[in-house]
């Protein structure tokens, strides 16, 4: 008899049955194996192997270079170190936009080669061609609304989105649109949390939000952010849990004095 008790995975029926239940729902970005394997340990519900890799890995000011390529390559190494978490993965800029048979293409080759469970697209019913036809392939698909990164150069600014009411009325046809097309969950980004409120209510699929309040089904943060391992991003929304910028900082300062000054590799450390 085994004494190792089995894992219960996550699904996207779990993640419907926990918005039912009331549970909220959390998830964090991951996009390498040794950060995903903590991440999974400490039991967050979610790994989005998101875009934010363009910024936060590749040193990128937007989230529109990352390739599909790329993308498969962090997926991949993020599903390696996964025993708990639902993986769900970016479709980066470029490869599911205006075209839904090359949405369908990246999607089918980012669950083969990666071994990811979802993937994740951002817009409403500019997209919907594309959500379809992925669905259809039983893909599942999360949506993302609000402050949507791959259109920065159209909206300008990072600033909080559908403040006006025109934008919140679009938004709101377009969360339900992304519910009824069969969409399995919803990211919110950036939007006034009495909307994030609002949508959460009139959908039947979990919302995840980000700058979105406290009332969605669900928080995500960029773990970088999170860990205080990226330094300049301040928004109002990010609570920073560690400053780690400044642990490994210290640590690394450390070795370089320790190296040195002769003190390590002392004769312990040696063979
Ligand atoms: O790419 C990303 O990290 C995201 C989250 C901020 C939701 O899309």
């Amino acid at each position: 008899m085994s004494i190792h008790k089995e894992v219960k995975r996550i699904t996207t029926h779990v993640l419907q049955a926990m918005k039912a239940r009331g549970e909220k729902i959390t998830m964090l970005t991951a996009y390498d194996y040794s950060m995903a394997r903590i991440l999974d340990e400490a039991g967050v519900d979610v790994l989005l192997v998101g875009d934010s890799a363009s910024n936060v890995m590749a040193g990128h000011e937007t989230t529109l270079p990352i390739t599909l390529d790329q993308m498969i390559y962090h997926a991949a190494a993020v599903v390696r170190a996964v025993k708990r978490a639902l993986v769900v993965v970016d479709l980066p800029f470029g490869s599911y936009q205006g075209n839904s048979r090359k949405a369908l293409e990246s999607a089918i080759r980012i669950m083969k080669e990666s071994g990811a469970h979802a993937v994740k697209l951002e817009g409403g019913s500019e997209v919907a061609e594309s959500v379809a036809r992925i669905l259809s392939a039983g893909v599942p698909v999360m949506g993302h609304l609000g402050l949507t990164p791959q259109s920065i150069y159209k909206f300008g600014t990072y600033k909080v989105r559908a403040r006006e009411e025109e934008e919140a009325r679009k938004l709101k046809e377009d969360a339900q649109l992304l519910e009824e097309l069969g969409c399995f969950s919803l990211v919110l980004e950036k939007i006034p949390a009495t909307l994030g409120k609002e949508v959460s209510e009139q959908l039947c699929i979990p919302t995840i939000g980000i700058g979105a309040g406290r009332f969605t089904d669900g928080q995500v943060l960029v773990t970088h952010d999170l860990l205080g391992i990226t330094k300049d991003f301040q928004p109002r929304f990010l609570r920073r849990y560690l400053d780690l910028f400044e642990v490994i900082k210290g640590a690394t300062q450390q070795y370089i004095q320790d190296v040195r000054s002769g003190d390590f590799p002392n004769e312990s450390e040696q063979y």
